[in-house]
């Protein structure tokens, strides 16, 4: 699912710029400026550049006028955050430059050709603090990426700083005063912090509802994928279970019988061979969790019951000891029994009186 309703709703307010934060590479440069394109944003930065090519990912400035002023606003990234990425994405694909010398190539281009220099500084407090101090020619400067808002602008040197905290959470509601010619005077305003009192905006509730009904079907829609993935996993899982049934295990009565009559004999003895009619009496011969143990070559069966164990494995059969019969070598290599191939059944839970030896007399033919 991709909605961007952040910047849906940033050019819904009328944003005339925007500059690139450390989350907004998420999913890689290319896809952060198509996004902003079909957002109808203008994105600046000075001092993000595009890996491959060196060139900058977004244009460096841009002028716009109010009343009769011309603004001209750019934007930095500060290089030392660690722009984090979608585990899918190789690389973001960018590279942040210094901030300072990107500000000092730009800004004398942009104030011959404006009446104010904004800067978007994503850049924390102190940084954008540091960046007014060396920078000339900053009229204001935005600070991003920090957390507590500051109720009132405030100047650093000649630069006049709004802090509007993090998350939209505030807004600098500042007005500049000009005099008759244009020339910037003086500021006032304050930070409105945007808790309940401020009624919420009717078009820009719209865009939320829609992104929440968004996000809802999508997120159902993904438990309902899982659900089919699981289901064709279970299935194949239970055909190759089936297939090696048939495959691997011979079966008592199929083969091992006919030449081991003695042996045969002696196991009809012993509680082995009756172990699933021990579950048919439990009623309990189609739990898959029972099956594993008083069955043969049923040990990777799936937990919902959809395999039924075929009649000629029921039982605690001679392969449950022996291994599989289609390893019959003869060799004498073939069936060795230790203590091993008793306990992986006879564990402390099913059979808390195990005693190797004392067992092995009763099932040794
Ligand atoms: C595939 C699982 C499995 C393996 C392997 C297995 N057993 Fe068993 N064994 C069982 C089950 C199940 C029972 C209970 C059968 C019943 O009563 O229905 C049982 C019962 C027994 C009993 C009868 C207990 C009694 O006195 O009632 C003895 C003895 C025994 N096993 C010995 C062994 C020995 C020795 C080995 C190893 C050489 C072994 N078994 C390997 C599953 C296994
Ligand atoms: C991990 C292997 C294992 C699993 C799983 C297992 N059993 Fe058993 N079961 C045994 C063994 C081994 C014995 C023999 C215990 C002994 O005599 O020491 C046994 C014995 C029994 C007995 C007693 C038989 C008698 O002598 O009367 C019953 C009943 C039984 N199992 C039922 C079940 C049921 C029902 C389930 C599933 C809920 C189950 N078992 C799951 C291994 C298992
Ligand atoms: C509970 C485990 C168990 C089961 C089930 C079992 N056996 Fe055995 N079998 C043994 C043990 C233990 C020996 C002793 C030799 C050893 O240590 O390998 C043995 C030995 C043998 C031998 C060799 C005998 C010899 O004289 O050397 C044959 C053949 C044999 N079993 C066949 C079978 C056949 C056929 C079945 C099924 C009808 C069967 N076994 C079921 C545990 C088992
Ligand atoms: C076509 C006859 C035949 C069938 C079927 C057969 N066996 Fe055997 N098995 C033999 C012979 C013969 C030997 C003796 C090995 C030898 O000395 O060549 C043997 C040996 C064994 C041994 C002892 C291994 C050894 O080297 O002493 C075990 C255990 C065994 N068989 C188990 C089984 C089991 C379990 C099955 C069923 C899955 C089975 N056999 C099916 C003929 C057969």
């Amino acid at each position: 699912m991709v909605d961007n309703v952040n910047l849906r709703g940033m050019a819904q307010t009328g944003c005339d710029a925007t500059t690139i934060g450390v989350l907004d590479l998420y999913m890689g440069a290319a896809y952060y400026v198509d996004r902003i394109a079909e957002a109808g944003l203008t994105a600046v930065s000075a001092n993000v550049l595009d890996e491959s090519t060196g060139d900058l990912l977004v244009p460096p400035y841009v002028i716009v006028e109010r009343g009769g002023v011309k603004f001209g606003i750019t934007g930095v990234l500060n290089p030392d955050f660690k722009i984090r990425t979608d585990n899918d994405i190789e690389s973001h694909g960018a590279v942040v430059s210094d901030p300072v010398e990107a500000l000092r190539k730009y800004i004398p281009e942009i104030r011959r050709r404006v009446d104010l220099v904004v800067v978007l500084s994503h850049s924390g407090l102190t940084r954008s603090k540091d960046i007014a101090g060396e920078v000339e020619g900053i009229d204001i400067m935005v600070v991003g990426n920090h957390n507590a808002h500051a109720a009132q602008p405030y100047e650093v040197g000649e630069t006049l700083m709004m802090q509007p905290g993090y998350r939209g959470q505030a807004i600098c509601d500042y007005r500049l005063g000009f005099d008759a010619d244009g020339t910037y005077k003086s500021y006032s305003g304050k930070t409105v912090v945007l808790d309940n009192k401020v009624p919420a905006d009717a078009a820009m509730a719209l865009v939320l509802k829609e992104h929440k009904l968004m996000v809802e079907a999508a997120s159902k829609q993904r438990v309902a994928d899982q659900a089919t993935e699981r289901r064709l996993r279970r299935e194949a899982r239970n055909a190759a279970a089936a297939e090696r049934y048939k495959e691997d295990c011979i079966g008592v009565n199929g083969s091992c019988k006919r030449c081991h009559q003695d042996e045969y004999d002696q196991w009809q003895t012993t509680a082995h061979a009756s172990a699933f009619e021990t579950l048919e009496k439990s009623l309990q011969s189609t739990n898959p969790e029972c099956l594993s143990c008083h069955t043969t070559g049923q040990r990777d069966l799936p937990g919902d019951g959809s395999v039924t164990v075929p009649a000629d494995l029921r039982g605690v059969q001679c392969e449950a000891c022996h291994g599989l019969g289609a390893e019959h070598s003869r060799d004498g290599s073939y069936g060795r029994t230790t203590v091993a191939t008793c306990i992986g059944c006879h564990d402390s839970d099913n059979s808390p009186d195990f005693n190797f030896p004392q067992y092995l007399a009763k099932v040794t033919h």
